[in-house]
């Protein structure tokens, strides 16, 4: 982060560093809402330019997703940067459900219509108001940004080029939609290096004026990509911001930030509050204070470095705009890489489905690109002998819910289907016959009887659908994946296993009263965070006095660490009497309470 006033030369610091990066060959995304880093367009040809002609299928589910998590990537980012909150993605995650189900390559126009087809007679004024509001955003993305608005899935820029190359995104007006497909760009390059494991140092991503996207949205009173930045630099993305509002940044931001340039500043809070944070004696204050002079600024880096270094930085004069023809060109150079329109379906998806006839191959000659993910149905890319099986209508509804819903019970899951309990056995039943589905006899709430049975697709139903499976947890048995599973879908802005816990949250004391209320009716103790502290939540299902210890010790890094045991829960509240940072709680009582909460 470079900091001070402002003309105190961040922004010549910043690009210097950005064409640095460049020249190590990183990836550089750049965030540019001053037009004046153009010219690493021309500068660096290769840098894809991000706008409002770049043809980019954003409800393309990418090949290391599942629709299910792509779907919660999605609705997170509305979210974050759409007011709304639960009820715009409830109606924007509902949407696109059907989106999905009625479009083979769906755009975000797709998405639209369907979001407007939610509407019926007796929905309450805050649902439709939802739906309005989204609407009326995605309406204003789609004409301002008519190459992203209306490119199906499975055409235009393979998502995998969004996540491994240089960018450029620059506007001159910053609105939600800007804020939307900024933290849609991150948070999709976050996922892809998760999925890939990429650890590390890969892009760097230039936000010069750090209004954008970290500053706490009066609106949506989160700051969109702040709750990730913990989660960027374990997955090799660094972040560059610069900004002349060093106190309101949220706290996400500031304990996150390693490396501090501190230019020349004219707000005493401010020196004083930069100063605080990076430790800086009374004479390194004054000197701060009083004789930086331009072209140098104090370095205080997190590791090696225990002492601040005062650091010269050169005026380097570039021609920040590029003409017309320069624009022009960048546009065709990155539009080039666009995938053709995807293969035409002759028949309706659904119809294939239900009439139990085989399905004939009528797939026409693979796109030269790699083939998008999208529907998972006739793909070119499947092995032709596990396209014979047609399922009816039931079994192919009971697969791709529980391919949304990873270890799904029965009964929510033919309720979602729609089918009755003896419809919708008889397709579990079958589904398990021919080796597309299995089920587990799981623990789903505290006290006798409350077993029931989750359902797992199998590798051959994933063949089926086209799918690659999700990521299984730590092996740690289907018990203790049903229970991780069962929390991620109740407890929001969670994600499992990442930064080595079961799960981690996202702390926001609005969104996560239900969780507050549950720990609080179980004696669990009470949550004293601030919003964007990450939580580590771990599962205890076997060995719990001998694992729970290593995982509290591996969590040290979080701000508190949830034990949801399904033993031993005392003795290790005794265990953990002490510490205020470590909770223990029953983990299906817990369940049973958040399934009461709602
Ligand atoms: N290294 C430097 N040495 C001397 N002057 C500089 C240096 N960097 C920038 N400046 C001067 O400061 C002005 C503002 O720089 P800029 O990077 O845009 O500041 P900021 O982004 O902080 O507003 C520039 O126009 C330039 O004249
Ligand atoms: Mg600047």
């Amino acid at each position: 982060m470079a900091v001070g006033r402002s003309g105190a030369g961040k922004t010549t610091l910043a690009q210097t560093l950005a064409r640095e990066a460049y020249d190590h060959n990183l990836s550089v995304v750049t965030i540019d809402a001053k037009d004046d880093a153009a010219y690493f367009l021309t500068a660096y040809p290769a840098t894809l330019l991000i706008g409002p002609s770049t043809p980019i299928p954003v409800l393309e589910v990418p090949s290391w997703l599942s629709r299910a998590e792509y779907k919660r990537l999605i609705t997170k980012v509305l979210r974050r940067t759409w007011w709304g909150g639960q009820g715009t993605d409830q109606v924007g995650g509902e949407s696109m459900d059907v989106a999905y189900r009625t479009h083979d390559h769906p755009s975000i126009e797709d998405w639209r219509n369907s979001l407007l087809g939610l509407r019926h007679k007796g929905d309450t004024y805050n649902r439709v108001d939802r739906i309005d509001a989204t609407a009326a955003k995605l309406a204003q993305l789609i004409d301002r940004y008519p190459g992203i608005g209306k490119t199906p899935a499975g055409s235009g820029l393979h998502l995998d080029l969004l996540c491994t190359s240089s960018m450029y995104f620059g506007f001159r007006i910053h609105t939600e939609v800007e804020d939307f497909l900024t933290t849609w760009l991150l948070e999709l390059r976050l996922a892809h290096h998760r999925a890939q494991n990429i650890r590390a140092l890969d892009t760097l991503t230039l936000i010069d004026e750090s209004v954008l996207l970290l500053h706490e949205n009066t609106i949506t009173e989160t700051a969109s990509i702040a709750p990730t930045f913990p989660l960027l630099r374990e997955f090799g993305i660094a972040c560059l911001t610069t900004t002349n509002n060093y106190r309101s940044l949220p706290d996400a931001v500031k304990s996150n930030t390693t490396t501090h340039c501190v230019l020349a500043m004219s707000d005493a809070r401010e020196q004083r509050a930069v100063c605080d944070t990076i430790g800086l004696d009374t004479n390194q204050r004054e000197y701060l204070a009083t004789k930086l002079a331009p072209g140098t600024f104090i370095l205080k880096t997190a590791g090696e470095w225990q002492f601040p270094v005062l650091t010269k930085f050169d005026e380097v004069r570039t021609a920040k705009h590029i003409s017309p023809n320069e624009w022009r060109a960048a546009e065709e150079r990155t539009n080039q890489h666009a995938r053709t329109a995807p293969p035409v379906h002759l028949a309706p998806r659904e119809e294939c489905e239900s009439t139990g006839q085989p399905t004939p191959s009528q797939t026409t000659a693979p796109s030269a690109s790699p083939p998008s993910r999208v529907a998972p149905v006739v793909e070119n890319t499947t092995p032709p002998n596990t396209r014979k099986a047609a399922l009816n209508k039931h079994c192919a509804a009971v697969m791709h819910d529980v391919d949304e819903h990873h270890l799904t019970l029965t009964t929510p899951c033919f309720h979602r289907c729609n089918v009755r309990l003896s419809e919708g056995d008889r397709a579990k039943t079958l589904l398990t016959n021919i080796g597309f589905l299995e089920s587990h006899r799981v623990r789903t709430g505290a006290g006798r009887g409350k077993t029931g049975s989750a359902l797992r697709l199998t590798p051959a139903g994933w063949a089926w659908l086209g799918r690659k499976p999700p990521k299984g947890t730590r092996g740690a048995g289907v018990q203790h994946e049903f229970v991780v599973h069962e929390l991620a879908r109740r407890i929001p802005r969670s994600t499992i296993e990442t930064l080595g816990a079961d799960l981690v949250i996202a702390y926001n004391t609005a969104e996560h009263q239900q969780l507050q209320n549950a720990l609080q009716t179980l004696k669990a103790g009470t949550i004293a965070l601030n919003d964007g502290d990450l939580v580590a939540l771990e599962c205890e299902v076997s060995a719990a006095s001998k694992t729970a210890p290593c995982n509290v010790a591996r969590d040290a890094g979080f701000a508190l660490t949830i034990i949801a045991t399904m033993a031993e829960t005392e003795k290790l509240q005794r265990t953990f009497a002490e510490t205020d940072r470590v909770m223990v709680v029953d983990v299906l009582r817990l369940l049973d309470t958040l399934r009461e909460e709602r």
